[in-house]
């Protein structure tokens, strides 16, 4: 059997919703990756690249520089690397992309990249909402510090503020259902961290976690995802994405009443069905957590 993630998530499943959230957020990643990647930057390696989307603004930026170029994508998921190979490779003429099917959370890793005929150290090796799918996340951020050449850097992104796209009161049922959602998307979230094999806490900030591992120079930034109301089709189509991703076991979490209301916001056919108002935004914010390799 082939590299697994541990997370007891079947991620090739998610590809559609993936490539969407992708074409969402390109303007404001291509502004990340515009920030991350620095003048004599020439190899990226991307941890749990998803549908590609990132890695394909990688490898624009980095073919827009001339002289070549190298990215590494590397994923368990066979499908979604191999979309994302697609993707990068399509975005990029004159960048050396590799694929190689890997698990963050296996100490083989530099290894398995190497074994895929490509370099295991790059100028920065950049791994967003990978790392919190790994058992053990400090050795997960040590595991990715050993891909970072001397005076490169990793980057890792991760949840800021949780995503909002609904008013505070939608004029169905109590107000603050948006707030409940999220309370019981939380705990879904803890659930999934306690039950991987191996899990361990990780009681400290990205920044310290950075240090822990071996990197100085921790910083961080965050991005916003803002799209204001009245949101166009790409925006609603996010935001009722959001909302359906809010919907997972939320009958086990949340009163019915509040199942019935998400329910009618996610059907095309309820005369509440989320997607024709006009109200809905979309704002998020994350982080990108960055640590330098001492030279
Ligand atoms: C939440 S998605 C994030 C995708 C993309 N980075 C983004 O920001 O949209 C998590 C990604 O990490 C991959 N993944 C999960 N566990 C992994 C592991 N142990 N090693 C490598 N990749 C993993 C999944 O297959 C998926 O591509």
């Amino acid at each position: 059997m082939g590299a697994h993630s541990h997370d007891n998530i079947d991620w090739d499943a998610h590809l559609d919703r993936l490539r969407a959230a992708d074409d969402f957020i390109a303007p404001d990643i291509t502004q990340v990756i515009g920030r991350l990647l620095r003048p004599g930057d020439r190899s990226v390696i991307e941890i749990g690249a998803g549908a590609g989307g990132t890695a394909a603004i990688i490898a624009k930026t980095l073919a827009s520089r001339g002289d070549g170029g190298r990215l590494t994508v590397v994923d368990t998921a066979e499908q979604l690397l191999n979309a994302a190979g697609e993707r990068a490779t399509g975005a990029a003429g004159g960048v050396e992309i590799r694929t190689v099917r890997a698990d963050a959370a296996d100490d083989t890793l530099a290894e398995e990249i190497e074994k895929a005929g490509a370099t295991p150290q790059a100028d920065l090796v950049y791994a967003a909402f990978v790392v919190h799918h790994l058992p053990d996340q400090l050795a997960g951020l040590r595991r990715l510090a050993r891909l970072v050449k001397p005076g490169g850097r990793l980057a890792v992104v991760e949840f800021g503020l949780q995503t909002r796209v609904l008013p505070a009161d939608i004029g169905l049922g109590e107000p603050g259902l948006e707030a409940r959602l999220l309370n019981a998307s939380e705990q879904w979230f803890q659930q999934m961290r306690a039950e991987m094999d191996g899990s361990v806490r990780l009681p400290m900030g990205w920044a310290k976690a950075m240090t822990e591992a071996g990197l100085t120079e921790a910083t961080s930034f965050s991005y916003l995802i803002d799209r204001p109301a009245p949101l166009d089709d790409l925006g609603r189509a996010a935001a009722i994405r959001q909302l359906g991703m809010l919907r997972r076991d939320a009958d086990e979490r949340l009163p019915a009443a509040d199942v019935e209301i998400l329910d009618q916001l996610l059907d095309p056919g309820s005369e509440h069905y989320a997607g024709n108002r006009d109200d809905l935004h979309y704002l998020s914010a994350n982080t990108v957590h960055i640590g330098t390799k001492p030279a």
